[in-house]
């Protein structure tokens, strides 16, 4: 029962944790937002928010989930018996399923080209070319789905595993070998030409004149996804992390680790896209379109590109496994299922669903509401509304619910453990968060113009 798992190491808690939060939101969000928000000014925004609402509610997130040591459900009921709150879970379940589906589209097209690096697709590639590669295969009605599906079972294949052999064993595996690649791929896009450094100087000297409402809640929204907060994923790996370790020691090394790849994602991308003389704001389209053109131009441009699709594979999967878990911990708990049973089903349901993301690329491309394919829709849906959403409940309940006492009990181990900042947190947790989060959201979905 997973209930009664819990990761065999602290090293192999924090590879596990690191490796949900770091994921496609870093490598393939994170360098494509800061391109289209105008640069540092966004990072030193998204770095705010990181530091003010994302660490206090990675905290509160953390100390719901080890104190109640069982799956969201379970977690609510037992903390707050005989509430609502664990109706809640429905909301974490959902959203795990809405991201996971849109994950597994992106994830597949990265498999995609990963292995069409070796051939000849990008050699020679124009804006036009590759361009036409990247509207052929994702609107194809077939090949996007078949590698989003054998995504979804590689995912499936890590979480039968458990969570020791499953979830910490592949993550203590995939997370230095992520490391190293991304290093070795910044130190080739700096030293690509003299254009590198206009990339760097693009990341990193902020123009404060682009700054408006939209760029507050991009990275707020971007703060949550890429933390993996407000969902039960760290409620539900929290519950795997033993009694004795240090969380609040944990939490910062997870943000730490977080927001240095991303900012090292953006050195990897940005400066070899300034080098080649690409514009930066290509969106979405950033890794597909823009990278194929710089690793044409590039000695060895096959293998790079190869490095580079591997790269975003493992960061994808280490995430989309903490996305399958939460629904998976679920079925085992509440409905009492085996783990292998349990993942078959909730597997097979989040994968119809991501066929229908995938496909709004192509059959579905004109299913559109308020001007948004599906596949926006999910990405809009989840890290503007149910992310924020289940970070404004996580952080109520830890001040109002949980309450101060049982919150730094969690947090210090029983008092064994001396958290300075601990009123400060706990002051953000029951005021602060829910209400600016709230007044981002809100003003977000456009309620105050
Ligand atoms: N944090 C992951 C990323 O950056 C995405 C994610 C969101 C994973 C929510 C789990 C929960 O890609």
């Amino acid at each position: 029962m997973s209930n009664n798992e819990h990761f065999g190491s602290k090293i192999g808690a924090i590879a596990a944790l690191a490796g949900s939060a770091i994921g496609l939101g870093n490598i393939w969000k994170f360098p494509y937002l800061t391109g289209e928000n105008g640069g540092a000014a966004f990072i030193l925004i998204y770095i705010a928010c990181i530091c003010f609402i994302g660490i206090p509610i990675m905290l509160a997130e953390f100390s719901i989930g080890r104190r109640g040591g069982k799956d969201v459900y379970g977690t609510f009921k037992k903390l707050a018996p005989n509430t609502k709150w664990s109706a809640f879970s429905i909301i974490t379940v959902c959203t795990s399923a809405v991201i996971l589906s849109y994950y597994g589209t992106i994830a597949g097209w990265t498999m995609h080209y990963m292995c069409i690096s070796f051939t000849d697709a990008f050699q020679n590639a124009t804006p036009a070319s590759v361009e036409q590669l990247f509207t052929e295969f994702t609107s194809n009605p077939y090949h996007p789905v078949v590698w989003q599906i054998l995504f979804m079972i590689v995912t499936a294949a890590v979480i039968i595993g458990g969570v020791k052999n499953g979830i910490e064993r592949s993550s203590k595996v995939m997370m230095p070998i992520l490391f190293i690649i991304l290093i070795i791929l910044c130190f080739r896009s700096l030293t690509i030409n003299e254009h590198s450094i206009d990339g760097l100087a693009f990341l990193f000297k902020p123009n404060l004149e682009v700054v408006s409402a939209k760029t507050f809640m991009a990275a707020m929204g971007q703060a949550f996804f890429s933390l993996s907060v407000g969902m039960g994923v760290i409620m539900t790996y929290g519950a795997y992390v033993k009694k004795n370790e240090n969380i609040h020691q944990m939490a910062y090394q997870v943000v730490l680790s977080d927001t240095i790849v991303a900012i090292l994602a953006g050195i990897a991308i940005l400066p070899a896209t300034f080098a080649f003389g690409m514009a930066p704001n290509a969106g979405p389209g950033l890794v597909f379109l823009t990278l194929p053109q710089v690793f044409a131009q590039m000695p060895l441009g096959q293998l790079w590109s190869f490095i580079f699709f591997l790269l975003l594979i493992l960061a994808a999967l280490t995430s989309s496994i903490s996305l399958l878990e939460v629904t998976v911990a679920y079925f085992i708990n509440e409905l009492k299922m085996k783990r292998v049973t349990a993942t078959i089903i909730t597997t097979i349901i989040i994968s119809i669903v991501g066929v229908f993301t995938t496909i709004a690329f192509g059959p579905l491309k004109d299913t559109t509401l308020f001007g948004m394919n599906i596949f926006d829709i999910m990405d809009f849906t989840a890290s503007n509304i149910l992310l924020p959403l289940g970070g404004i409940l996580i952080c109520y309940f830890a001040g109002w619910v949980l309450g101060k006492d049982s919150l730094r009990d969690e947090i210090t181990n029983g008092n064994k453990l001396k958290i300075t900042l601990f009123g400060f947190y706990f002051f953000i947790m029951r005021y602060v968060a829910p209400v600016v989060v709230l007044l981002l959201m809100l003003n977000g979905l456009g309620i105050f113009n």
